[in-house]
């Protein structure tokens, strides 16, 4: 079973500047909560106990958020809000977290070699800490963790991306489809449409065999001059076999606005304390 994640969350949040000066990006809020709270209850409710999350130095927000603030919990109970205390002292409770610094930001395949002492010699789960699934059934993570239950081998959680959309992800080479998941040739970042070999772009979890490191610690710089994961995944297919599964899950990506916006309104349609009044505010807006 997997029972270890790794959160990467140290990255610089440019497509969210000027906020991401001081905010980090996954501590933005969707309405209330902060988007790495869903991921961290995706990894949850996935199986997972314990998380890894990588920050760096300007991102303590987020080991604050996971902690227990004793003053704020103090005056809720004297003041007897028990019900806004339960809702503050409950984060993160029922999981446990770790934090590790990724002391330069060197790319995605760079922060997830600083899980290594973590993880050790078992294969585990990785989150984007920028990306967010909800999923009627079966979490989005857990659809991964079943399909690498039966396969023993790294699982890419993918989705399926428009023409002109390729080189904004990892796609995939499938090399032979099965019935709900494929396995793969080949991966490639971020590739012009012409160059891409499908449409199946990889989005956000992952589920990793430890062999993972070997390749990451000897992974040359790739597009946009960082240490891409997706590299290192390739060359992990010399030696192990990479499966990919469309997963059933709607998807945000909360590190461009586009997306940010409609988890929110999203989140907001699905409270009853809302949705009235967004429906109405929605429809005077036309
Ligand atoms: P992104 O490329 O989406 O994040 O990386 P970014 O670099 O922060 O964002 P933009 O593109 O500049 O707006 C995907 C995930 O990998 C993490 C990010 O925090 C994000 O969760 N990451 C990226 C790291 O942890 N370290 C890095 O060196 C790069």
């Amino acid at each position: 079973m997997i029972k270890k994640a790794v959160i990467p969350a140290a990255g610089y949040g440019t497509r969210f500047l000027p906020i991401t000066k001081a905010i980090p990006k996954e501590m933005l809020p969707i309405i209330d909560r902060p988007t790495i709270e869903f991921i961290v209850e995706e990894a949850k409710m996935s199986g997972i106990d314990q998380i890894l999350i990588i920050v760096s130095s300007n991102k303590n927000a987020i080991i604050d958020y996971f902690d227990h603030n004793l003053e704020l919990e103090t005056i809720l109970l004297n003041k007897s809000k028990q019900e806004l205390f339960n809702v503050v002292h409950d984060i993160g409770e029922g999981v446990h977290l770790f934090f590790v610094r990724q002391k330069e930001q060197l790319g995605l395949g760079h922060a997830i070699l600083q899980a290594e002492a973590f993880t050790a010699d078992e294969p585990f789960a990785v989150l984007l800490g920028d990306d967010m699934f909800v999923s009627e059934g079966k979490p989005a993570l857990k659809q991964l963790i079943d399909l690498h239950q039966k396969t023993q081998a790294s699982v890419l959680g993918t989705m399926e991306v428009s023409y002109e959309n390729t080189q904004k992800y990892g796609i995939c080479e499938p090399q032979q489809t099965h019935e709900d998941y494929m396995e793969l040739r080949g991966v490639v970042e971020k590739p012009a449409p012409e160059y891409a070999p499908s449409l199946y772009a990889i989005a956000g979890r992952y589920v990793l065999t430890p062999t993972i490191y070997k390749y990451l610690k000897t992974q040359n710089k790739g597009k946009g001059g960082e240490i891409q994961l997706t590299d290192a995944i390739l060359r992990l297919m010399s030696e192990e076999k990479v499966y990919a599964k469309n997963m059933e899950a709607k998807r945000y990506d909360v590190g461009s606005k586009i997306d940010y916006i409609e988890a929110i309104i999203d989140r907001a349609l699905q409270d009853d304390t809302l949705k009235e009044d967004i429906q109405a505010m929605l429809k005077r807006k036309g």
